[in-house]
């Protein structure tokens, strides 16, 4: 019966690069997954409870039957469109489970929580680069259940006193150094995944979504941080948390936007294949430009990006790629 981080989410594609983090400073880790979208093998050492959120007597059981000490939630859908097409399927896992999750943690006066909050959060940005004082004004679902969740942290933390940290990702990418964990989601809908699968052959294109934005090359930009150190801001905000400091929202990302263009130039170099581009129509909800401000996070938990070169997070994720072309199926 040892004290616990609990990491819900923890079998997918940022969880279980941060509970290798976690691992890796010998902290002692429970993960809750429901494997819909997550995969066995991306968990290692650690404990994996298989079960869902939105079951609320499974989550109360998890807590009666480990000690933990902290949770760093990351259980959710992920994907803007069908958030449009489905907003109830959003609401009822991204908000409801979360509420579950928030009562159990109160019942168990676990009062420490870090939250995987997303740029979708600001809709349109008023600025570049976005600061997290600036307006929240989610375009879709899935932006407005995680704004949600945060608004839920807030008055949690008036009322019961449960210190939260919510991380506002921008385009989280690339892999495990390693290359024994990284990107699989199914169905795969994220730029650099499937303009690499694109360099392995196994599409035969990459669409690119519009090409007349008020943007230099007319593709739309956006921030890419490795996923790694997003795994290190989330051990950051455990410590903070430890500390007895405040609760606090801080964006993660590099500060430096690239275009479509520019991302799928920088594959063909690392990847020294030819890839064949197709223009297509925008897809809807796309703001023009989303680049962060991430200095409120390396001013105040000492946040600094090991990776922050496009060029090396995409070599992370091509040698992942390469080592597991159908991903976790590979194994
Ligand atoms: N894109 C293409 N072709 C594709 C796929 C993507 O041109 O086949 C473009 C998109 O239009 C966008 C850019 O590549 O301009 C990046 O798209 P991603 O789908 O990889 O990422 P998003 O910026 O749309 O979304 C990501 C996360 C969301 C999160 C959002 C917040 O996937 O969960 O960042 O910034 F909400």
């Amino acid at each position: 019966f040892e004290v616990a981080v609990l990491v819900t989410g923890g079998a997918g594609y940022i969880g279980s690069h941060t509970v290798a983090e976690l691992v890796e400073k010998k902290e002692e880790v429970i993960v809750v997954d429901n494997l819909e979208k997550g995969h066995r093998d991306a968990v290692a050492g650690a404990k994996l409870i298989v079960g869902d959120l939105r079951d609320k007597e499974f989550v109360k059981k998890v807590f009666l039957e480990n000690d933990i000490e902290a949770v760093i939630h990351f259980a959710a859908y992920i994907e803007v469109g069908e958030s449009v097409q489905n907003p109830l399927k959003y609401y009822n896992n991204n908000v409801i489970a979360t509420l579950n999750l928030l009562t159990a943690m109160e019942e168990a006066k676990v009062d420490k929580i870090v939250f995987s909050s997303t740029a979708a959060t600001y809709g349109e940005p008023e600025n570049i680069p976005i600061l997290e004082t600036d307006r929240t004004l989610p375009t879709n679902p899935y932006g407005e259940t995680k704004l949600a969740v945060e608004k839920a942290l807030k008055w949690c933390d008036r009322a019961y006193g449960i210190k939260y940290i919510a991380l506002r990702y921008f385009n989280a990418s690339g892999a495990h150094e390693s290359g024994e964990i990284g990107e699989d989601h199914s169905p795969e809908s994220h730029l650099i995944p499937l303009v690499i699968q694109a360099a392995l052959g196994k599409r035969e294109s990459i669409k690119i979504f519009g090409n007349d934005y008020n943007t230099p090359d007319g593709t739309c930009i956006r921030d890419y941080i490795h996923v790694s150190d997003l795994a290190n801001a989330h051990y950051l905000a455990l410590q903070r948390l430890r500390e007895g400091k405040e609760s606090a929202v801080y964006n993660l990302g590099n500060g430096k936007g690239f275009s479509v263009k520019e991302v799928i130039d920088v594959v063909r170099k690392v990847t020294g294949r030819p890839i064949k581009v197709e223009d297509a129509p925008r897809r809807p909800g796309d703001p023009a430009v989303l680049v962060a401000s991430s200095e409120k996070i390396k001013k105040e938990l000492n946040w600094q990006p090991r990776m922050a070169d496009l060029e090396t997070i995409v070599s992370t994720a091509w040698k992942w790629h390469l080592s597991h072309p159908n991903g976790y199926n590979d194994k």
